[in-house]
């Protein structure tokens, strides 16, 4: 396993920028700090990164607030072509995305191939969204005033980004409000600063306007977005993240009545009934645990398996999930990168140790890896008592408990035993047991024989403590659109004397 930053990898990061972005122009930090960016898999330096300190946050936001009026007035067409040239270039690049995001995050280098498609087509959709914004025209029940329904952008956003997904989590706010004619300030994960930072010299490159998109990674997050929260040039605020965050988000937002979007934690339960196609369950249960490592809100968090067909089901999971090899993102053998830091690592092992001493059984891994990195094993818990602190929390890692139902109606009670709501996996034959899922399980989004259900297409988002808004689809574009009702009166009393 290469333990060491290659040559080669040193001479690429040595290119990518590393400074704010704002009103147009690279800067460092008003402060002059500057923090380390960490390879998670040699917990080796990457790069040094100009830390924002609420100086800089205020002149991101400034600039955002001056860009705004000129920017709601460029054409549809010229907002929707820029994003379609970013997505060109981000598609042209996308090796030194997929390699930025390897070195800083730690997934495979496919995986990140992977997210460098998906990322890049939330710019490709709404390009196409932008020129189609459209509005309403009526008349009034009673035949006499006229409605017009007017759509109009909120005007400046501030957006924070996990450091999980660091180009989709950007793109899939940033493209529609570019296309919907809003100003922004992005602040990325400190964690996964770098792709961010690539993603906004394309957006240089793609010709968007100084102002539109100001860049601050910082290490004192508070610190630099709670002012943006509480100033009234701020119109709106879009997260995602966990939901003990997001509930303060929302608190602080208050103060404004901030538009918000919240994309928060999960806890998926991924169910397989007795009718299900086994092979494809397993195949479609490992890719919902294991994309991105686990390291996903949208990750099956709890395997609910029917008692007839459990043993079947498990045995097939656990020899997959065997299958496995952790390594180094950029070897070509990985299958599974490192954690992110040693924190997320420390969480998930804690939370394995303790379902083992609440009386769950190892029938896979459940160990840390010795060495450099945050490398844990594929891990699979059987036997998990209901109660188990596992069941309850966002895993955010590659572990997969597995416990067992007797009923549909038993699944589905389960299923929603939780304040979360983001997605729901199961694997089923029947149309009518999809159909009563779907307007039983209490969720943002349901993936039926499918165990990924993202799709820049669709609408993504959660409902109960999942958070609130969508992302996304025909949907995702009204999240940074206001509207504005215009009474008219009856343009024919003139005529009527
Ligand atoms: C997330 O985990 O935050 C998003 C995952 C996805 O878009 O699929």
């Amino acid at each position: 396993m290469t333990e060491v930053i290659t040559d080669q990898e040193q001479a690429f990061l040595a290119k990518l920028p590393t400074g704010l972005y704002i009103d147009g122009a690279w800067r460092p930090s008003s402060s002059g700090a500057e923090f380390e960016v960490l390879d998670p898999a040699t917990e080796q330096v990457l790069a040094r990164v100009a830390d924002a300190t609420p100086d800089d946050g205020e002149a991101a936001l400034e600039a955002a607030h001056r860009a705004q009026r000129s920017w709601e007035k460029t054409a549809p067409r010229e907002r929707g072509e820029i994003l379609r040239r970013a997505f060109e270039l981000v598609t042209a690049r996308a090796d030194e995305f997929a390699l930025a995001m390897t070195l800083e995050m730690g997934k495979p280098l496919a995986e990140s191939r992977g997210e460098v498609a998906y990322g890049a087509e939330f710019l490709r959709w709404f390009s196409e969204e932008a020129p189609r914004i459209g509005g309403r025209y009526s008349t009034s029940p009673d035949g006499v005033n006229r409605l017009l329904v007017v759509k109009r952008p909120v005007g400046p956003c501030l957006f924070i980004t996990p450091w999980n997904f660091p180009l989709a989590m950007a793109t899939r706010k940033i493209a529609p409000a570019i296309a919907a004619g809003c100003t922004m300030v992005l602040k990325p994960a400190a964690l996964t600063p770098l792709t961010a930072l690539l993603l906004t010299s394309v957006f240089e490159e793609a010709g968007l306007p100084p102002g539109v998109l100001n860049v601050i990674p910082t290490t004192s997050a508070g610190a630099v977005t709670g002012p943006l929260i509480k100033d009234s040039r701020l119109r709106k605020l879009s997260f995602t993240g966990s939901t003990e965050v997001g509930r303060r988000l929302i608190a602080d937002s208050a103060d404004q009545v901030l538009r918000v979007s919240m994309e928060l934690g999960g806890n998926a339960p991924f169910l397989v009934f007795e009718d299900a196609d086994i092979p494809s369950a397993v195949a479609g249960g490992v890719l919902a645990k294991m994309r991105n490592g686990g390291e996903a809100c949208v990750a099956a968090n709890r395997f609910l398996v029917h008692e007839s067909v459990a043993e079947e089901f498990t045995a097939a999971f656990v020899e997959r999930m065997r299958s496995f090899t952790p390594a180094r993102g950029t070897e070509p053998s990985s299958t599974i990168g490192p954690l992110v830091d040693a924190a997320t690592r420390d969480k998930v092992d804690a939370l394995v140790s303790e379902a083992v001493d609440d009386g769950a059984n190892l029938a896979l891994g459940g160990r840390r890896l010795e060495g450099a990195g945050y490398f844990y094993e594929p891990t699979v818990l059987t036997d998990v008592p209901r109660g188990a602190r596992i069941l309850d929390e966002e895993i955010f890692g590659p572990v997969a408990p597995i416990t067992t139902f007797a009923t549909e109606e038993e699944a589905v009670e389960l299923a929603n035993s939780t304040p979360f709501g983001l997605v729901c996996f199961a694997y089923t034959r029947s149309l009518d047991r999809t159909m009563r899922l779907a307007e039983e399980l209490e969720t943002g989004m349901l993936g039926i024989n499918a165990g990924v259900v993202s799709n820049p297409a669709a609408p993504f988002g959660g409902v109960k403590q999942s958070g609130l808004g969508r992302e996304g689809g025909l949907e995702g574009i009204d999240e940074y659109l206001e509207t504005c009702y215009v009474g008219i009166s009856d343009p024919f009393a003139s005529r009527k004397g």
